[in-house]
């Protein structure tokens, strides 16, 4: 399968689906406390998601056991929920959440603080989700993929952070996978051209220490081999002749 270029008509129901995701996502900032468990904040996802008339992009997808990806802090993404998992004051938590929406995925990620952080924790926190928006200065018709990955990676490591090679962002669409992937690192060449219609699920992981990850004996679980904090911080996209619009992010349009 190749790139596809959305229609008038698929852009607007992903807009859609990419409003409902944002609401997902502030309902589930506000939940966020020492004392919750990493599976209340997978429950209430997904009471939220259903109550918007929506399905969970990401439950049963490849066997994945859970709503909402909820990723504690060495823990980069797909963390399991897991009712013994608790939060506590000074942990960072990372949520992933996809919804579909009359067939057509969003894709949405954000990092929070629990209770009060480190200076640290809270730098890593801002740097990756400014990491995203100086990769949206270039996400426009004309300019080149891989122009936006370039730009993720030179603010990260500015900032003396390291970005995660071995998992990349993607288009999205129908499926929550699609062509082409995003890697939040530099590239051989541009990459392809952007155009107007594409939809991407662009997305930086952000290890405080080295960018290295493995798996946990899950399969899912992503970790910084390192035991250094991780983040992640993520928006569907839709290309434009001008300014991207985000749409999981619909207050930016
Ligand atoms: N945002 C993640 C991604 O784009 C979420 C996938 S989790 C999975 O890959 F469980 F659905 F695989
Ligand atoms: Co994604």
């Amino acid at each position: 399968m190749s790139v596809t270029i959305k229609s008038n008509r698929e852009i607007e129901l992903m807009r859609e689906a990419g409003k409902i995701l944002c609401q997902v996502h502030e309902e589930l900032e506000k939940a966020i406390r020492p004392g919750i468990s990493t599976k209340d904040i997978d429950r209430l996802g997904r009471e939220l998601i259903k109550s918007y008339g929506c399905e969970p992009s990401f439950l049963n997808y490849n066997g994945y056991p859970a709503a909402i990806c909820v990723s504690v802090n060495d823990e980069v993404v797909h963390g399991i929920p897991n009712k013994k998992h608790i939060l506590h004051e000074g942990d960072i938590v990372s949520l992933d959440a996809g919804v579909i929406y009359k067939g057509y995925h969003s894709d949405a990620a954000r990092t929070h603080a629990v209770g009060e952080i480190s200076q640290e924790a809270k730098r890593l926190i801002d740097v990756t989700k400014e990491s995203f928006f100086e990769g949206m200065k270039y996400a426009k018709a004309g300019n080149h993929l891989f122009d936006i990955s370039r730009a993720i990676q030179k603010y990260v490591e500015a900032n003396g952070f390291s970005v995660v090679r071995d998992l990349v962002g993607h288009g999205i669409g129908k499926n929550l996978h699609e062509e082409p992937q995003i890697p939040n690192f530099k590239q051989i060449g541009r990459g392809m051209r952007l155009q107007p219609g594409m939809t991407l699920a662009i997305e930086p992981m952000v290890n405080a220490g080295a960018y290295d990850v493995w798996w946990l004996e899950d399969d899912w679980t992503v970790v910084t081999q390192d035991g250094s904090l991780s983040a992640h911080y993520e928006n569907t996209v839709l290309i434009t002749e001008g300014e991207p619009e985000l749409l999981s992010l619909p207050a930016f349009r």
